[in-house]
């Protein structure tokens, strides 16, 4: 085991500080941003929320679907994660994401998809670091009901990360309580939340997230 995989299960997370360069993730929020629009009224359709359970302010959320950009990263990824967890993966989940201000992530676990999680920061408004936490303890396997949230860590041990643009915390998200426990100070923040499963293990079935697969490629000359 790597030093980095050992803190991974160890703790059920690790910090990766600069795992994609500053220019990437700025240039990857400056497409998000073009996908989204340049007017109030254009990036308001991406608008969802409050989410009682999660979400308690709305947030701009861009599933793959309407940001396929986050398959990339989720899929050329699949190879730094499998060093951090020594396991062979499938990708499952992608999603990007830019909260407002004010805006928190309330304390949760994750749903099967998540066995194995990356949260990456792809940029802050007023460039203000916003703690992510996660708890090292490790939910039971008869707590992991991921439809529960909750204000703040209560008894839990927790850990705070500081995420720069560009950094990353791998962490176990079916496994860990996690979230962002303080409003968020900046006027905006922008994340990607990726997901992989161990193909092998007990939530293979989430591979791709269950989404029906195109068929094999054909291509055609004259
Ligand atoms: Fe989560």
């Amino acid at each position: 085991m790597t030093d980095e995989s050992e803190e991974y299960y160890a703790n059920g997370f690790v910090c990766l500080p600069e795992l994609m360069p500053v220019q990437v993730v700025s240039t990857l929020t400056s497409i998000m941003q073009l996908a989204m629009g340049n007017t109030l009224e254009s990036q308001r359709k991406f608008l969802s929320g409050p989410d009682e359970l999660l979400l308690p302010v709305p947030s701009y959320e861009l599933p793959p679907t309407s940001f396929p950009f986050s398959y990339g990263f989720l899929w050329g990824l699949t190879p730094i994660m499998e060093k951090v967890t020594q396991k062979k993966l499938l990708p499952a989940y992608a999603w990007s994401r830019v909260y407002p201000k004010g805006a928190k992530c309330v304390v949760h676990n994750d749903r099967e998809s998540n066995e194995h999680s990356l949260n990456l920061t792809l940029a802050y408004s007023d460039d203000i670091i916003w703690d992510f936490c996660v708890a090292p303890g490790r939910i039971a396997d008869n707590n992991l009901d991921h439809r529960t949230a909750y204000e703040d860590f209560g008894d839990l041990d927790y850990v705070r990360t500081k995420m720069k643009p560009g950094d990353a915390v791998a962490y176990q998200g079916q496994r860990h309580f996690h979230g962002r426990i303080e409003p968020n100070p900046n006027a905006w923040s922008a994340h990607m939340f990726l997901g992989w499963v161990d193909r092998d293990g007990p939530q293979k079935d989430h591979a791709f997230d269950k989404f029906a697969l195109p068929p094999p490629a054909q291509f055609y000359f004259d």
